[in-house]
């Protein structure tokens, strides 16, 4: 009923969110991931849909429902990712970069199920770097969409947040402390510390359902005030 008194009022804004974890296959049987829920890209997916905007989120393998009115793409690993991210970015507004990349993949790919061979008590993987997506989508020339990204650190938050923020030329970073317990990777509440070059902004711990809500607000503010 609540949400029956909020305007549209995003509506011609176009929103890319990726989201979830991404799978980097070992063999047909096995892959390498990480603990992301893919919970608060969904929440801000779903806050910036009831708002009128139009949103696609590209989401790696979650156990969500698709938010209602948003166009969800499904793919599995970092390259998958990376090439719907570049198909899309270039007609959005904003591109926000929630997913957990796998920074690193197999090298190679077995086309057959891996076998143990006797008298051989260990094995290496050898792994090679992911392409940095979020920093693909800020380096676009002509067309290059309002690029927020995350950061989930576990020391020197600050620090270590507003050198991606830098680095990868972002317009808004998310920093999220993910050693305090009951917060970030896979719970149902979140705190963030938004940074961006001129300015910063704490969001106390609360759901991420509300602070899917109230990041759409902060990061729409920002995109217009730099227009
Ligand atoms: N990211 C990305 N592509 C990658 C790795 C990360 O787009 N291959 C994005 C994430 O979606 C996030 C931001 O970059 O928006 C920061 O991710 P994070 O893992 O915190 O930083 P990294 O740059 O990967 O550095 P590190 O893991 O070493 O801290
Ligand atoms: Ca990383």
């Amino acid at each position: 009923t609540e949400d029956f008194f909020k305007p549209a009022d995003l509506g011609g804004l176009k929103l890319t969110i990726t989201a979830g974890p991404t799978r980097e296959a070992i063999d047909p049987v096995r892959y390498l991931t990480n603990h992301s829920s893919g919970k608060m890209g969904y929440a801000i997916a779903e806050a910036a849909a009831k708002r009128g905007a139009t949103v696609t989120l590209i989401s790696g393998p979650t156990n969500l429902k698709t938010p209602a009115g948003v166009e969800r793409i499904d793919i599995s690993s970092a390259e998958q990712m990376h090439q719907a991210a570049m198909e899309h970015a270039t007609t959005s507004d904003i591109f926000i970069g929630c997913a957990a990349v796998a920074d690193f993949r197999p090298a190679d790919v077995s086309e057959q199920k891996m076998k143990k061979k006797d008298g051989e008590d260990d094995m290496v993987i050898r792994l090679v770097k992911n392409p940095d997506i979020i920093a693909c989508v800020a380096a676009l020339d002509a067309q290059r969409p309002f690029t927020v990204g995350f950061a989930a650190e576990t020391q020197d938050v600050e620090q270590y947040a507003r050198g991606k923020l830098a680095r990868k030329h972002l317009d808004l970073i998310c920093a999220n402390d993910v050693s305090n317990e009951g917060q970030g990777f896979n719970s149902d509440q979140n705190a963030l510390h938004l940074f961006w070059p001129q300015g910063d902004k704490a969001l106390p711990l609360t759901t991420k359902a509300e602070l899917g809500a109230q990041l759409v607000s902060e990061i729409v503010s920002l995109f217009k005030a730099g227009k």
